[in-house]
């Protein structure tokens, strides 16, 4: 096949592809539809999207975690920054695993409880106390700690108001973390993630490429087609408009 003739065939592939129906689950549009409104599948004799859909960059078949960094992740540079930050202040590596990838949940998936979802997306992956940190910064966040020289963030006045009360599961959570041996994991999150935003300033991926390999635990069968409690949720990222 020439050069072009592979183009017209790549081209011809994903106009067939686009032909597919594509119905955003519920959670994409609910609040700016109301979920318990009839969803409608248009009946137009066309297939609906039950895979890769060919508006993404494509996943290769067996997709690490940096694949999903450099493939699917929205803008990085803040997780990144906050990474490099905990390295330089001296913090061991699960604290460098865990601000590299604690907000992957708002990078990739789901904005709301972003600790919750993050955490669990990576537990079956790394150290334990990796995920409980990641878990537990979503609360912790919200409470000062003079101790580390902690307070509480300024944006989030700017964000939620001057009196923005946390709901009660938030409180709890914040709580149980303070009485646990690995609070001050999840607390340096907090730490290192509050100066992480600098526009000028651009941390290459490859800079952690010994730190994921240390503390992540790739499965050879691909994030996502593994068995692993978790592999759904990374599937769901990869192909986000699967139909079923
Ligand atoms: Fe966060
Ligand atoms: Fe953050």
């Amino acid at each position: 096949m020439t050069t072009l003739e592979k183009a017209e065939a790549a081209e011809h592939a994903l106009s067939q592809e686009l032909d597919r129906i594509v119905l955003k689950s519920v959670i994409y549009t609910s609040g700016e539809r109301d979920p318990r409104q009839p969803v409608v599948r248009p009946d137009n004799g066309k297939l609906v999207m039950m895979g890769h859909d060919p508006r993404l960059p494509k996943m290769p078949e067996r997709p690490t975690l940096m694949d999903f960094f450099r493939l699917r992740f929205g803008p990085t540079q803040h997780m990144l920054q906050s990474a490099r930050l905990a390295q330089k202040s001296g913090a061991g590596e699960k604290v460098v695993m865990a601000c590299l990838v604690h907000d992957i949940a708002i990078a990739g998936f789901i904005r709301g409880d972003h600790g919750y979802w993050a955490a669990q997306l990576v537990e079956p992956y790394v150290d334990e106390e990796v995920a409980w940190a990641i878990r537990y910064h979503q609360a912790l966040r919200f409470f000062p700690d003079e101790s580390v020289g902690y307070a509480y963030p300024q944006m989030y006045v700017k964000l939620f108001g001057a009196d923005y009360k946390v709901e009660p599961y938030i409180e709890r959570d914040a709580e149980y973390a303070r009485q646990h041996t690995w609070y001050m994991t999840s607390r340096l999150i907090c730490v290192n993630d509050l100066y992480a935003f600098d526009p000028t300033l651009r941390v290459e991926l490859d800079e952690f490429t010994d730190v994921i390999g240390r503390n992540f635990k790739q499965p050879t069968e691909g994030l996502g087609f593994d068995a692993s409690p978790s592999a759904h949720m990374w599937r769901t990222i990869n192909w986000p408009t699967k139909y079923l």
